[in-house]
């Protein structure tokens, strides 16, 4: 039987892996806490570790799994940014991730930030309730006849793009690596990321976060952004300097702005934290903007997503003594 230490565990996460275990043959061993280097040593007697977005696989942390005994570090997610990938490599262990779970969770939920962003339901919502029925500062505009840029089409990008294009809008995007029969297919452009930003009214970012994209919009990029522009991020919070985020949003330069994610997200998101003092001025700062709409990483988190999550993480658990993975899982 393998015992698989499961870090920063909530609810709904015991819930769906306890129905997709293979209970002969898997032990779940659920921990609260995230996985860190001053948590490792909770590892002891496991020989897998379950990990997701928050939990931090250094090379610290790694070389302390290593030592317990631990052979396999399963992501249930699809970003693996907080692993250090040469670290385990280095060290042998095999590193798995769920590439794929439901790009449409993700893609749905950006759209559904946008118009509640942009057609302020959000505040509508706490007004109806509260009998007030005005409508002033409720003025949205139609998304139908603007610019979308879509930065990334992987295949989160590429639904947000499909959806957007429902609307109606022009789609444009960027991407490195990009796919041109997809575009034609459906009347998407490829261009540039400065003329992306500089003719879009809604930029959605869809990309991974790596050295190379830390950070992509900051001062200077968010001053070629077309002034007004809405900005919405279910991506990585450090593809984003909050810093010139504030700043743009304060001088006006961008008309508003939704995040699933935040650079310092770690340790807030995912957690109850009502009743406590903020401690981050910034996130603080930020949910002061009437044309900010935050939600905590939660565009995930559909029961599609959370299946297929549990049933490719479950499977690669149990395929790890062959070494024969899920194909794409695999990432060390
Ligand atoms: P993917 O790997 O299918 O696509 C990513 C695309 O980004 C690729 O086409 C790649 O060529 C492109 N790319 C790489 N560097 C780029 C750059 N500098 N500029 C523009 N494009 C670049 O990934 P997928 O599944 O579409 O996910 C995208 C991101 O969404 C993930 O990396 C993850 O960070 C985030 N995500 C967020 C979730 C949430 O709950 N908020 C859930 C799942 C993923």
């Amino acid at each position: 039987m393998t015992t698989i230490a499961f870090y920063d565990t909530k609810v709904y996460d015991r819930q769906y892996f306890e129905r997709a275990a293979d209970a002969g043959r898997l032990r779940w061993r659920f921990h609260d806490f995230r996985l860190t280097s001053e948590t490792a040593a909770s590892v002891a007697g496991a020989q897998a570790v379950c990990v997701f977005v928050n939990d931090r696989l250094d090379a610290l942390c790694l070389q302390q799994l290593h030592q317990a005994g631990v052979r396999l570090v399963a992501l249930r997610c699809a970003g693996f940014n907080n692993v250090d990938l040469t670290a385990a490599q280095a060290l042998g262990l095999t590193v798995t991730r769920v590439p794929a779970y439901s790009p449409h969770a993700v893609a749905e939920h950006t759209v559904g930030l946008l118009l509640t962003l942009n057609r302020k339901i959000h505040r509508a919502y706490n007004r109806v309730r509260e009998h007030n029925f005005s409508l002033s500062g409720l003025v949205g505009f139609d998304l139908y006849g603007k610019t979308v840029g879509v930065v990334g089409t992987g295949k989160i990008g590429r639904v947000a793009a499909q959806i957007f294009r429902g609307f109606n809008t022009t789609v444009l995007a960027y991407d490195p690596a990009p796919a041109p029969d997809w575009a034609g297919q459906h009347g998407i452009r490829y261009t540039d990321l400065d003329a992306l930003l500089a003719a879009s009214d809604v930029v959605s970012l869809h990309l991974p976060l790596t050295p190379q994209s830390r950070y992509l919009l900051n001062a200077e990029t968010f001053g070629r952004m077309k002034p007004g522009a809405y900005l919405i991020n279910t991506s990585r919070g450090k593809l984003v300097d909050t810093t010139a985020l504030i700043a743009a949003l304060k001088c006006g330069r961008l008309g508003g702005v939704a995040l699933d994610v935040y650079e310092e997200e770690e340790g807030l998101f995912f957690e109850d934290h009502s009743g406590e003092v903020l401690q981050d001025d910034e996130l603080s700062r930020l949910l002061t903007f009437p044309n900010v709409l935050i939600t905590a990483h939660q565009a995930f988190l559909t029961r599609e997503a959370l299946t297929e999550i549990a049933r490719v993480t479950t499977e690669n658990l149990l395929r790890a003594a062959t070494g024969d993975f899920l194909t794409g899982t695999r990432l060390a």
